[in-house]
């Protein structure tokens, strides 16, 4: 049992099969959290010493002794107006003008299974194997319900948590704050690792220590965005990879998402994440329910590896799903940077039939192929062939396609209108503007309201249009702007700052109602590379482009970033063409092959500009990455080198989870002269099994004098330093090695 309450205590404790999460009702009635860490039996709530704190007030009805303050216990969900001065998980005004709200416990429930949100995505129980907790607070003044919920996934160690909150009462409230969770640490833990970025430059980790005071993480860009991810890690100064306890928090939301740490007057943490409150208030009327999104945590006392493969397992059981025709992964041929938008039917066919030649499975017509879209100024929302590029249809496309044995996929950028197309020309309302204002333009496009149920019908049946005669197998749906302009007309004056919130609804409906109506189809997620890669999207479609700097170095640190929180198969990665068309730098083909490996691995260039020996190369590492695509996809992953930006040497592991196989992957950025050799530790191998090194790339390594494909070393040996090879050297040198357990003789 994975739940265990304790009314007599009036304890509630989840157990995962190597953490433990417990809370206690207080004195007050108010929940308090007493425990997140390793698996343990026990009453945590004991490490909570009563004292008069100054300048820390006491509910009315404790306020004898002086010593009973919710500005200093830890709260599982905090209220507002009632003396916690930290930052608050819920905060509103109700039409009788009561602000802010005092929760108190009412009751809790179990249930053996786990909870689903209205609309929104929560984490997946395809084997029944997961409970929930539910408990409801209530607050007295506006009669606000929150009823918390808390899924246990007992094998993967992730504990979901989101909140259902009910106006009770009998006058409206508009929340003004509704967070997903809070989460009130003790002062072990010190620094916060997020992953910052830009447009062609996302996930760029960064480690902080805490300050006194509030550090948040946020967007506020309509989308989860290129700049800051959703996830973040809390840790102890000491946590490195394999070691030291830390906390992974993931929302599962693609909109203004917001996490707050903040450190008070007695070093005590609060995290407090869920939907971004600077641009988000909804009203409640009588009786109506507002569910937050769903938040992911896992908490490893064996450091970020562990936090990190975990995530790994979770995201592979309970969030991604593949269609079952692309459960073995499609290498495919993109061709956008191939001819950009420069192409006719001739030039496309031509382009499909290399690809065919290059052994591609799939070829994916990118932007530019639909009815007047001669440049990225126009006809987003016109989602027809183009009949002077096309004039026998997109049929005849599909058919070339299918003749040279490949499946057939397309871009789409659905969410948005140009201004120059039939949509907006007929449906100008549908576009978010603010009245009486310009609107914003990003990329010369408008954002479709999808907040308005209207605007999701009418996009949804141009899509299913597109896709029903079955010839298209995959999708990369796109979305190249933020948002700006929110206002809708379908919405009243007092609600428009839940347009941001109904935006993210609306697109959620949309992408269910797609992968359900065509679940043969898989869809890939973009917004102009990783400015929207998190947990909600990959819900629906599991792989996401990962950035639009397909340069294979800047590949490096950007697909490190995700590794921490998104497993390998779900990044997009491509081989491209050299000079790189972002970066200007040209790198051997070895490295940007094996790189585009440790995500989908596709290709996003023009055959035709290849040299035939350029061909058989690629053709080569096509095969590589089709021999090694099933361990991808399902092994266990390690960060071996790369760190933060110190250590020029990227390397990673992954391994096959009963330890029978490992790939190594390995890249210098910054060869030296005069180096040492680079000694391999290899992690979660079998000690005492043997394993047979087979040195794919390059196909022969040396170690002094000695090649080392073929040799036998122990598990031990591997993870212990006895495997040394030469310093890297050359133009940004990769290798790739391949380890099998081999029966002993
Ligand atoms: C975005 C994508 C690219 C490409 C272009 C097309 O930038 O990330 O891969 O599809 O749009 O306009």
């Amino acid at each position: 049992m994975s739940i265990r309450i304790d009314s007599e205590y009036g304890i509630l404790t989840l157990h995962t099969a190597h953490t433990t999460y417990q809370m206690q009702i207080g004195r007050g009635g108010h929940l308090l959290h007493v425990y997140y860490g390793p698996r343990a039996e026990g009453m945590f709530a004991r490490s909570i010493v009563p004292a008069d704190h100054g300048f820390s007030m006491n509910p009315y009805e404790i306020r004898e002794g002086r010593n009973y303050s919710v500005d200093q216990l830890p709260l599982e969900y905090p209220g507002s107006n009632i003396g916690d001065f930290r930052t608050a998980a819920v905060d509103l005004i109700s039409d009788k003008g009561i602000c802010g709200c005092d929760f108190r416990v009412r009751s809790y429930d179990t249930e053996k299974r786990v909870y689903t949100l209205r609309g929104m995505p929560a984490a997946r129980d395809p084997e029944a194997e997961s409970e929930t907790l539910h408990v409801v607070l209530t607050d007295e003044a506006t009669g606000l319900e929150a009823e918390l919920q808390y899924g246990v996934f007992f094998e993967k160690d992730v504990i979901t948590r989101a909140v259902r909150l009910k106006n009770a009462g009998d006058h409206a409230v508009t929340l003004l704050a509704a967070a997903s969770m809070c989460l009130d640490l003790p002062e072990r833990y010190t620094e916060r690792i997020h992953f910052y970025g830009r447009h062609t430059m996302e996930m760029q980790e960064e480690r902080c220590v805490l300050a006194h005071g509030i550090q948040t993480v946020s967007s506020g860009r309509g989308m989860s965005g290129h700049h800051h991810n959703p996830f973040t890690i809390i840790c102890e100064e000491n946590t490195t990879e394999e070691q030291g306890w830390c906390i992974g928090v993931m929302p599962v939301y693609s909109g203004n998402h917001r996490t707050d740490i903040e450190v008070d007057q007695k070093e005590s943490v609060r995290v407090v994440t869920g939907i971004n409150r600077d641009t988000f208030t909804w009203r409640l009327e009588p009786g109506e329910i507002f569910e937050t999104p769903q938040v992911l945590l896992t908490f490893s006392r064996e450091g970020l590896e562990s936090l990190s493969q975990q995530m790994h397992r979770f995201f592979r059981k309970h969030i991604l799903r593949w269609p079952e025709e692309w459960k073995k992964p499609p290498v495919l041929l993109n061709s956008w940077e191939a001819v950009f938008m420069d192409f006719d039917e001739k030039r496309i066919c031509a382009l499909a039939e290399q690809a065919a030649r290059l052994s591609a499975d799939l070829f994916v017509l990118d932007d530019g192929w639909f009815a007047g879209r001669s440049s990225d100024t126009r006809a987003l929302g016109d989602w027809t062939a183009d009949t002077e590029k096309f004039p026998h249809g997109l049929s005849a496309v599909e058919e070339a396609v299918r003749d040279h044995g490949l499946s057939f996929g397309i871009w789409i950028e659905p969410e948005m209108v140009s201004e120059d197309s039939e949509l907006f020309r007929k449906h100008p309302d549908y576009a978010l503007r603010v009245p009486g204002r310009n609107p914003v333009m990003g990329r010369d496009q408008l954002v479709l309201d999808l907040s308005r149920q209207d605007v999701v019908d009418c996009i949804y049946g141009q899509i299913a249009r597109l896709l029903e005669d079955g010839g298209i197998r995959y999708v990369k749906w796109d979305a190249n702007r933020n948002l700006a302009d929110l206002y809708s007309m379908a919405l009243p004056p007092d609600r428009q700052r839940e347009v941001s919130h109904r935006y993210v609804l609306g697109m959620y409906n949309l992408m269910e109602r797609l992968i359900s109506a065509f679940p043969h189809v898989l869809f890939e997620g973009c917004a102009g590379g990783g400015g929207r890669f998190d947990a909600g999207i990959l819900y629906f479609f599991p792989q996401i482009w990962g950035s639009d700097d397909t340069d294979a170095v800047a590949r490096l640190s950007i697909q490190r970033g995700y590794s921490f929180g998104y497993p390998p198969e779900c990044v997009g990665a491509h081989v491209s063409d050299v000079p790189n068309g972002q970066t200007g730098r040209t790198v051997p083909l070895s490295l940007r092959a094996l790189t585009a490996m440790s995500g989908t691995f596709g290709l996003e260039l023009d055959p035709a500009r290849l040299s035939e020996e350029e061909k058989e190369e690629l053709r080569r590492y096509v095969g590589i990455y089709r021999k090694y695509a099933g361990l991808i996809r399902t092994g266990v992953y390690s960060r071996l080198r790369g760190e933060r930006g110190l250590d020029p040497l990227f390397a990673w592991e992954i391994r096959a989870e009963d330890a029978s196989e490992a790939l190594v992957f390995a890249a210098d950025t910054d060869p030296q002269a005069n180096a040492k050799a680079v000694t391999w530790y290899l992690r979660g191998l079998q000690e005492q099994a043997q394993y047979r090194l087979t040195c794919v790339e390059p196909e022969t390594v040396q170690a002094g004098d000695r090649t080392l494909s073929g040799q036998i070393f122990s598990g031990a040996e591997l993870m212990q330093g006895a495997f040394a090879t030469r310093p890297f050297s050359g133009n940004a040198p990769a290798a790739l090695y391949y380890f099998e357990r081999i029966e002993c003789e």
